[in-house]
């Protein structure tokens, strides 16, 4: 891709075998110099070690994308170690069975659930927002991408409150390409289907898959890698014209 070697970008939910680890690792391919960040900055830590094996060049961050000095302090850390910030990768989500587990549908949500959900996927991208966009304003340029979900396109009976959450991000996204875009700075909202992490393979049952795999154009479901090739075209300058979109990677699912 054109436009990243020598840029920043911080993955904002980086672990082994997820999607923000897989970005983070093909950012740093493709020569940028990343901040991978998470909750779990153990899981942070071993993605760094990966890319600095291969030659890269990447520093680990723990943070709380639900507490706006957390994040705030992460960007001012990536500022003071790399001197700019190019990319913005909002990714993280609590999908744990404590959160997403419980998220059931609207008539018996716990509050506590429909809160944190809002906190950590719709606030919490907010924060870096704030934060983020007027720097990259203040240097003429900069991409940001919010992860959605095609399970909001398909109108999912569960998750209600993950569903509200990701919706949210459409009008956060579209606001900020407005806010940005004459100055220079993009943001684009990003739909993975079903996709083959560590944890969906946990979790998920063969049949499940292939019930999945019949409803997808593709042949086969998709992998974190399918993002992260994604990432690294919105956050290049062959994306320059690419601004306020929603984009799925979802293999062409039947449901969305
Ligand atoms: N995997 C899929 O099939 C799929 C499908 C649709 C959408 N998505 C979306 O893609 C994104 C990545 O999904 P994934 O499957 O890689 O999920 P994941 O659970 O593996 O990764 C999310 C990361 O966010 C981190 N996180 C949780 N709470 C946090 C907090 N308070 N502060 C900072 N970090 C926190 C977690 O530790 C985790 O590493 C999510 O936004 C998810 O909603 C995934």
């Amino acid at each position: 891709m054109r436009g990243l070697k020598g840029k920043v970008a911080i993955v904002a939910g980086a672990a082994p075998a997820n999607i923000g680890g897989a970005t983070a690792i093909r950012l740093a391919e493709e020569g940028m110099l990343v901040v991978a960040a998470d909750l779990n900055e153990a899981a942070a830590q071993s993605i760094v070690d990966q890319i600095l094996a291969s030659g890269g060049t990447a520093v680990a961050g723990g943070f709380d994308i639900t507490d706006e000095a957390s994040y705030k302090g992460l960007i001012d850390f990536t500022v003071e170690r790399f001197g700019r910030l190019d990319g913005l990768f909002n990714v993280a989500a609590d999908l744990s069975p404590d959160t997403f587990g419980r998220d059931h549908d609207v008539t018996s949500v716990p509050l506590d659930v429909w809160q944190h959900t809002i906190d950590v996927t719709l606030t919490g991208y907010m924060h870096g927002i704030r934060h983020a966009l007027p720097i990259m304003i203040e240097r003429g340029g900069g991409s940001i991408i919010n992860t959605m979900s095609s399970a909001v396109w398909a109108g999912e009976t569960e998750h209600v409150a993950y569903q509200t959450a990701k919706s949210g991000l459409v009008g956060l996204t579209r606001h900020t390409a407005s806010l940005g875009g004459k100055k220079g700075v993009r943001c684009n909202l990003l739909s993975p289907g079903v996709i083959l992490t560590r944890a969906a393979l946990a979790n998920t049952t063969e049949e499940f898959r292939n019930d999945i795999l019949a409803s997808v154009r593709s042949p086969r479901l998709g992998d974190p890698d399918d993002l992260a090739a994604m990432v690294a075209f919105l956050f290049s300058d062959d994306a320059s014209y690419v601004n306020g979109q929603s984009l799925l990677v979802d293999g062409g699912a039947n449901f969305t």
